[in-house]
């Protein structure tokens, strides 16, 4: 009967699929004009002087905006171009705004654009960034942490791992680009947006024009991928409301794909010095992670790489240090489990290495390290299961038939390559609101104001709003993505269906209690004076428990009280006490790769992997995220890498026939599974989010798979044929 933890399809799905989901570019407003940005050409220095006269005699221009005339912003931040100095810290750095009545004039137009720039040094060597500034903290949490006595541990190690890793910048990629659509009426701004948090973008532009956050109105009713880069606000989202501000007429913003790489973030680069100490029998005796990873002129942004390896195992003496090297280059940002996909690949590859020297197998140092705790705060995990996901993925694999030595294993000419590692992701919630209405014709809405990042949050809501009330999820309709709507935290972090889905819950349960009561009061009902402890709900009736045929059902109560909607909200902050609990989900990833030994190409023929993230909501929905996520660690390991012209700090890949993603035909058979065991001490539902995890880990898992194939150890990612060679 409950629809929770079926492989219900995605309620939006046959909006999806046939082409009528609204994403944000694609509201069609009258009077609408385009705008397109003009971008920088350097990475550092001034605008000395800027001729858009030949761009302003284009037909069609409405306006040509730039800094000394586009309108001064009372809120305007140093980590936005959003014209208001002659500043310049990055290449393609917006540094103008076209605006036209067709798209194709405002890019003629914005082509005529003649800048000549007074060029200043740029900060573009990485490594000569070092000793850098110290970060801090990042989201609360230091991002220098240490326990036991490190020193001490590695002088009691018998065997010591001392390596470099590194990962090249990324970029997020969505198939989506951003895209804004704004409009003013007097000082009552609306906007459309392609963003992961639309509250978010209320907030700012409340800011930017110094206007009450009541009168930004912002909808997203789709978003067509974000992965953290849609998670701020960036430059473009505010010049198309100052575009829109300044030409009196609602303007479109839509960045084209390279405008995609460079003002709307990235993954950092980390450069991540790894030293593990253990004893002979494998035991870790100290472990220090030091992370460098560039941030920018404008804005600091910390890739957290060393947090997960606070988390992983058991060792007395832990040391995790960041620190930013500031670079003129775009702001870096969340990207696809910031900060744990890049760590888990270097402290699991280094445990590899280890295993390695220990001639030990790398599932059994593992097992030889476990922790039930939090190593750093002695806290008990909330609920974590890992030993299991260890065993049943290791018996899918079939990894007892592995053999230890690198280049032991071939199919043919092939040879093959098996590699393992841990995943774990931060379980976390933040405060949600949402609404459940029961409708007079027996229909139901249920609403929150998330965004549906393609996690299935739609899904998800009807899911839990119906299975509280014992009602069909096709009577539902989810409705979200409007700041109109109870406010709901950003999309990211894996956080929405554990901080909306007990909102929802807990507005469904309260409509329940509604509903009994109205029955309870209501002469004409057979529950008519009951007490709701003996209230029971199914398919859409009420009956009570002692006396079943008593039962009354939703549409004839409502219709009895005037045919009106009966509506409950609710807010919640659900969260543990992070001094009983210490809140991560984990896996286990097990990788097989097949390398040509004449032209070293790597192919993922084979990766299984078990997750421990509490219960999964939508079995057929969590599998396609674990699945996407498994994607996007082989695609870290082997494709994803932004190349950079460090002289000029130029993005010379910003496309998607340079910058490599996996296709279908890179990826081979993924299969997943998950203990689903409910963790109820972090949430009602039980469920600690799932989007990220998937990426953690497989990364390092591919590449130990490559060094098994092949005994050389790339530490450099990504894997390309010339480092084997
Ligand atoms: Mo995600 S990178 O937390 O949006």
């Amino acid at each position: 009967m409950s629809p929770l933890g079926e492989p219900l399809s995605r309620v939006d799905g046959k909006l999806k699929v046939t082409g009528s989901a609204k994403y944000s570019a694609e509201f069609e407003i009258p009077q609408l004009a385009y705008a397109v940005m003009v971008q920088s050409t350097i990475p550092s220095g001034r605008i000395a002087r800027m001729d858009t006269s030949a761009a302003e005699r284009i037909p069609g221009v409405v306006a040509v905006l730039k800094p000394g005339n586009a309108l001064e912003l009372p809120g305007a931040e140093r980590r936005v171009s959003v014209l208001q100095d002659d500043l310049v810290h990055y290449d393609r750095q917006p540094v103008a705004v076209v605006v036209a009545e067709t798209l194709e004039q405002a890019h003629h137009a914005a082509s005529m654009v003649r800048v000549e720039y007074a060029k200043a040094d740029a900060k573009l060597n990485f490594d000569a960034g070092f000793p850098t500034s110290y970060p801090g903290s990042h989201n609360g949490i230091p991002g220098d942490l240490s326990f036991g006595d490190v020193d001490a541990g590695l002088r009691q190690a018998e065997i010591t791992i001392d390596q470099v890793y590194t990962t090249p910048i990324q970029h997020h990629n969505p198939m989506e680009p951003h895209a804004t659509i704004a409009k003013w009426d007097g000082d009552h701004l609306s906007i459309h947006d392609a963003t992961q948090h639309i509250s978010g973008v209320q907030e700012t532009l409340a800011k930017m024009f110094a206007i009450p956050k009541e009168n930004v109105h912002v909808t997203c009713l789709f978003v067509g991928g974000g992965f953290g880069c849609k998670g701020q606000v960036w430059s473009h989202v505010i010049l198309a409301a100052l575009a829109a501000k300044q030409t009196n007429r609602p303007v479109k913003l839509v960045l084209e794909r390279p405008q995609m790489f460079g003002p709307v973030g990235a993954r950092p680069r980390t450069h991540q010095k790894l030293t593990l100490g253990a004893t002979r029998d494998g035991k870790l005796t100290a472990i220090r992670h030091e992370v460098h990873a560039n941030t920018s002129e404008i804005e600091d942004y910390l890739e957290s790489s060393a947090f997960p390896t606070r988390v992983m195992y058991s060792c007395p003496n832990v040391a995790t240090i960041h620190r930013l090297v500031p670079l003129n280059l775009g702001t870096p940002t969340y990207m696809r489990a910031p900060g744990v996909a890049t760590g888990t690949y270097a402290v699991e590859v280094a445990m590899d290495e280890l295993a390695y020297e220990l001639e030990m197998d790398p599932l059994q140092l593992r097992l030889i390290n476990y922790t039930d705790v939090d190593p750093h705060t002695k806290v008990p995990f909330s609920e974590k299961n890992l030993r299991g996901c260890y065993s049943r993925a290791a018996d899918r694999f079939g990894w007892s038939k592995r053999s230890h030595g690198p280049q032991t294993m071939r199919e043919g000419k092939l040879a093959i390559g098996w590699g393992m590692a841990t995943e774990t992701y931060p379980g976390k919630n933040l405060p949600a609101a949402a609404l459940v209405r029961l409708q007079p014709d027996g229909t139901a809405v249920v609403a929150s104001g998330t965004q549906e990042i393609g996690n299935g949050i739609y899904t998800v809501m009807t899911e839990v709003a119906a299975d509280t009330l014992k009602m069909s999820p096709r009577l539902f309709t989810a409705v979200l993505g409007d700041t109109n709507l109870p406010p709901a935290p950003i999309s990211a972090g894996s956080m929405t269906t554990a901080s909306v889905g007990p909102a929802v819950r807990e507005a469904a349960l309260r409509l329940r209690s509604q509903l009994i009561a109205i029955a309870s009061r209501d002469a004409q009902s057979p529950l008519h004076g009951a007490d709701e402890s003996d209230v029971e709900l199914q398919d859409g009736k009420m009956f009570l428990r002692s006396a079943p045929g008593r039962s009354d059902n939703f549409k004839s109560l409502l219709a009895r009280h005037g045919n009106r909607p009966v509506e409950a909200s609710a807010q919640v902050k659900p969260g543990v006490n992070e001094n009983q609990y210490s809140v991560h989900s984990f896996g286990a990833v097990f990788a097989e790769v097949a390398v040509d030994p004449d032209v070293r190409m790597v192919r993922v023929q084979r990766v299984v992997a078990v997750f421990d993230v509490g219960k999964v909501l939508n079995e057929k929905l969590g599998r396609s995220q674990f699945i996407g996520g498994i994607v996007w660690g082989i695609s870290l390991a082997l494709f994803e890498d932004t190349h950079v012209d460090w002289r000029n700090g130029r993005i010379i890949n910003a496309n998607l026939a340079d910058y490599l993603v996996p296709v279908n035909r890179d990826i081979g058979e993924i299969d997943v599974s998950t203990l689903d065991i409910p963790d109820t001490k972090l949430d009602s539902l039980g469920a600690r989010g799932i989007g990220e995890i998937g990426i953690t880990g497989t990364g390092a898992a591919v590449a130990n798979a490559v060094f098994h194939a092949t005994g050389k150890r790339v530490r450099d990612l990504p894997i390309t044929p010339d480092k084997l060679l």
